[in-house]
């Protein structure tokens, strides 16, 4: 919520995927603001999947799966009827309390969530990830700067100030640009 209000990326009739939904407080937030109930022919699509069962949500497409399973990505853009304005993940491992092992783990998801997002989103879309302190690595970073128009690191004030968790938050989606 604190992201979109400073970014304005969940606009009404948005088609969003939400990665690691559960319990799905994003999830919520992102079906309001698209207007994913709406039946006037203008309603956004919010389409949420994780490992976790998830309450169902009114105007959210769930799916209770692995997004890392092969055929997930190929699910997720059935369920989304098409391409995507906004690819947020949320996704976390649990904890091993290893630093450098939540960090790796952290870091794979983010990088798989970043490459369906390439492939998925529209011209003009975002990515929103969440990252561990210290930030998206040199690579990711040079990947998102090579494909969105601006890039930021965010701690929203809901964010634990303890925890290590930031937001990578990718605006503006160069369809054209060659994704390496
Ligand atoms: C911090 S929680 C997400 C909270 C959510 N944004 C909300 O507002 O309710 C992280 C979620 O990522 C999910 N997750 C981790 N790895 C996943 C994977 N490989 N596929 C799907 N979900 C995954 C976990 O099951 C967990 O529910």
């Amino acid at each position: 919520m604190e992201l979109d209000d400073r970014f304005h990326f969940l606009k009404p009739g948005a088609r969003v995927v939400d990665l690691g939904a559960a319990p799905g407080g994003w999830s919520l937030v992102a079906a309001e603001r698209v207007r994913a109930t709406a039946s006037d022919g203008k309603a956004g699509r919010v389409v949420a999947i994780d490992l976790e069962e998830m309450a169902p949500i009114a105007g959210v497409a769930i799916l209770h799966l692995d997004f890392l399973a092969d055929d997930a990505p190929a699910r997720l853009r059935a369920a989304l009827g098409g391409s995507a304005d906004v690819v947020l993940s949320d996704m976390a491992a649990p904890a091993t309390g290893h630093t450098r092992i939540d960090h790796l783990r952290i870091m794979a998801l983010l990088e798989a969530a970043l490459d369906f997002a390439l492939d998925v989103l529209a011209p003009g879309g975002a990515f929103i990830g969440k990252v561990l302190r210290g930030g998206a690595e040199r690579e990711l970073l040079d990947m998102l700067r090579h494909n969105f128009a601006e890039v930021r690191h965010v701690k929203p004030p809901a964010s634990r100030k303890e925890s290590a968790e930031i937001y990578v938050v990718a605006l503006g989606f160069r369809k054209s640009a060659a994704t390496g």
